[in-house]
């Protein structure tokens, strides 16, 4: 009996050790468990954060490097940071000299041209570097195998557009094929090209033969439509006629737009001007002119172009400009690029403008 006692008596402690022994291992479970899932969590949200820092990285290091701009936005955005640090050029340059002499007897090469005008860029772009220009000019020429005449043309213009301290760029608008010339729609053409390349404010319109004779005839643009080339050599020095615009003439992007262009239709020689005359008086605006003075220019003699003769149609045309300048323009040019060359001094444009 008394062995049973003490036999009973030492199984208790017995019993309660393995009870403690099983409490303690399912406390130390637990707490293993319970830092398991916390050192988990934790873990989780140290990724989740690392993970949120880099995206916030890529996002801002996005918004601070911009995506690569193209050289027109490239080009915009050094302006800006030039019109920050230049003063704006004055109203009249201090570079002028007034009247030149221009003569076209003695053929000039392109790399005495290129010689003289180290400042004009790739394109013919040219803009001072001591002041921002008050325009941004795009100069238009309509073209078919007249390079002896293009040659005068940029020894002549780069150093006067140089001294008049303007922004600009020209654009040798070439006509592909032999089909008949279309002056206005290569003019047309030459505003939508030259758009694509800088944000031009103001264009000039100039034949390829015609050289202004004193360097204050400002190839920029003015409150109103402006004929720049008023007295020309072939025509004894004055204007033809009250209404005539042809030759060079410029336009602020605006006045333009405003008339729709110029018309795409006028085939051959003759009359285009006058339609483009016609759209500005329609829209209520004047020609602006420099004085008969300082509008002299010369103007390089040639035979007339094959393919450019002079167009029947064109005052059947001219008497309907009212009724076709908004259905006949810039909002239905349709032509197709066939090169760009970015020369040394010129950009030259060739398209296929297609036939009457
Ligand atoms: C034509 C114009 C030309 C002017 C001067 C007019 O008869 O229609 O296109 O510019 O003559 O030659």
């Amino acid at each position: 009996m008394r062995s049973e006692v003490i036999r009973m008596a030492s199984a208790e402690p017995s019993v309660n050790f393995n009870l403690l022994h099983r409490t303690c291992k399912l406390v130390v479970l637990l707490c293993f468990l319970h830092i398991s899932v916390t050192v988990f969590f934790y873990v989780r949200s140290l990724d989740i954060r690392v993970a949120f820092v880099q995206n916030q990285q890529t996002r801002n290091g996005t918004a601070e490097a911009h995506p690569p701009l193209d050289a027109k936005e490239a080009e915009q955005a050094e302006d800006e940071q030039a019109g920050k640090s230049l003063k704006k050029c004055p109203e009249t340059s201090p570079l002028l000299v007034g009247p030149l002499r221009v003569e076209f007897n003695i053929p000039v090469s392109l790399d005495t041209v290129r010689k003289e005008n180290t400042g004009v860029r790739p394109g013919g772009r040219y803009k001072p570097d001591d002041c921002v220009a008050l325009q941004k000019v795009a100069i238009v020429i309509p073209f078919r195998k007249r390079d002896e005449h293009l040659k005068f043309w940029l020894y002549y213009l780069h150093p006067i557009l140089q001294r008049q301290q303007l922004d600009y760029g020209v654009y040798v608008i070439n006509q592909d094929g032999d089909e008949i010339f279309n002056r206005a729609k290569l003019l047309n053409v030459g505003y939508v090209e030259a758009m694509k390349e800088y944000d031009y404010e103001c264009f000039v319109f100039s034949d390829v033969d015609l050289i202004p004779m004193d360097d204050r005839n400002i190839y920029k643009c003015f409150s109103q439509p402006r004929h720049l080339s008023v007295s020309m050599d072939k025509f004894g020095f004055r204007l033809p006629y009250n209404q005539y615009f042809g030759g060079v003439s410029s336009m602020m992007k605006e006045q333009y737009l405003s008339i729709n262009g110029f018309p795409n239709n006028y085939w051959g020689w003759g009359g285009e001007d006058d339609d483009i005359y016609n759209r500005l008086a329609y829209k209520g605006m004047t020609i602006s002119r420099p004085s008969g003075e300082v509008g002299k220019c010369r103007m390089i003699r040639h035979e007339r172009d094959k393919q450019n003769e002079p167009n029947p149609q064109r005052f059947d045309r001219i008497s309907h400009t009212r009724q076709t300048m908004y259905k006949d323009g810039i909002n239905y040019l349709s032509y197709k690029l066939v090169s760009k060359e970015t020369l040394a001094l010129y950009t030259k444009i060739t398209v296929d403008i297609g036939k009457p």
